[in-house]
């Protein structure tokens, strides 16, 4: 276990913004995060620091997870279960299953952040989310520091929630993540429309997990800063849910706004169209703004603070309540 004081969490967050904690603590086994955990302080667990605002200093402690082992746990002919530790790098992860030939995670290539992070707010991105190949999650409560394994039904998973983001919030620690992934036969997933265009550009009939990756990876590096460059938390706010008929009578005032069907009643919009209709892509309040790529995407161009960024996303809010009448939710955890 290592323990700092009044430490700096700049590099602990990928918005590069400024805030001090009182402590920062690193568990480094499970052993440490038992011991930690008979006499927890009020803490925030932080992963790669890839989804969080901080808008002022941290009182508490913040905690973080490093186990970062990768375990093959079970086999069989078409599947391998790998359990892995919650501080690996996710994208590390992501190449290291490519590299051996295993199928399932090469949609969520360059997801900034870690593995641990990943279950929390079930991670997604062109058209597969991390719900589909979870198989467990070990998690230690907080009260009792006792180890508890969450099948994947348990953790309650939906489009970028969990039991973990909801009703246990604050509750547990994740320690471990089981995947289960293909060995053979491998599930080649490109309903998402740009995706499924690269790939037939590059004239190949039946793409091998390695081409989907790079395709991924091509299509990130096009529209998304990389936060070692510009900080950023990718996106800044959840597609918001609709009934059909309120969508209905929104497309009947802008015909060009696409939609994507949740289920019978529901639908999920576009946030970074709305947002791009308010005029926002582009913008600059000092050093906090919106990318000039992609509207849904908040950035630091280097001094803003977290409350800076914060009162931006406020002003967004605001301005796609006026027009379309709908409330965006943050998705970004904002300390
Ligand atoms: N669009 C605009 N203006 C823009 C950007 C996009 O009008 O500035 C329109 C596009 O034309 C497109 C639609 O908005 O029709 C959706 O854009 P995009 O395909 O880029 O996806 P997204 O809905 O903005 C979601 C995830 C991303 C994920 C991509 C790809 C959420 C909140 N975000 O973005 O995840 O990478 O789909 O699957 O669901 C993240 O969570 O941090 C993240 C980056």
């Amino acid at each position: 276990m290592i323990i700092e004081n009044h430490k700096d969490l700049r590099e602990h967050n990928s918005f590069g913004v400024s805030a001090k904690c009182s402590t920062f603590v690193t568990l480094e086994s499970e052993e440490d995060i038992e011991v930690y955990l008979h006499s927890p302080s009020e803490h925030f667990v932080l992963g790669g620091g890839s989804n969080v605002l901080f808008t002022q200093d941290v009182q508490g402690t913040i905690v973080n997870v490093a186990l970062d082992h990768i375990e093959e746990v079970k086999r069989t002919e078409d599947h391998v279960w790998l359990t892995v530790g919650a501080g690996m790098n996710w994208h590390n992860f992501v190449m290291h299953c490519i590299a051996q030939g295993y199928g399932g995670l090469e949609n969520l290539s360059l997801i900034p952040g870690t593995v641990g992070a990943s279950p929390i707010q079930n991670i997604g991105a062109y058209g597969v989310e991390i719900m589909d190949l979870i198989s467990e999650v070990v998690a230690y409560r907080v009260s009792d520091a006792k180890p508890q394994t969450f099948s994947n039904g348990a953790c309650e998973f939906s489009y970028r929630d969990s039991i973990f983001k909801n009703r246990l919030k604050g509750q547990y620690l994740i320690s471990h993540v089981t995947f289960k992934l293909t060995t053979n036969h491998h599930q080649i997933n490109t309903s998402y429309e740009p995706l499924a265009k690269a790939i037939a550009e590059q004239n190949v009939a039946n793409p091998s997990i390695k081409q989907i990756s790079d395709a991924v990876i091509q299509i990130r590096q096009s529209k998304l800063p990389d936060p070692a460059v510009l900080g950023n938390a990718g996106s800044f706010f959840k597609n918001p849910i609709i009934s059909t008929e309120q969508a209905s009578l929104i497309k009947s005032e802008y015909p060009a706004l696409k939609s994507y069907p949740v289920d019978d009643d529901y639908v999920k919009l576009p946030a970074a169209w709305l947002i791009d209709q308010c005029g926002w892509k582009g913008t600059r309040r000092g050093d906090a703004g919106v990318h000039e790529k992609h509207a849904l995407v908040l950035v630091n161009y280097g001094r803003a603070t977290g409350l800076e960024i914060y009162e931006l996303s406020e002003e967004i809010l605001q301005s796609v309540v006026s027009k379309f009448g709908i409330r965006l939710e943050r998705e970004v955890n904002v300390i």
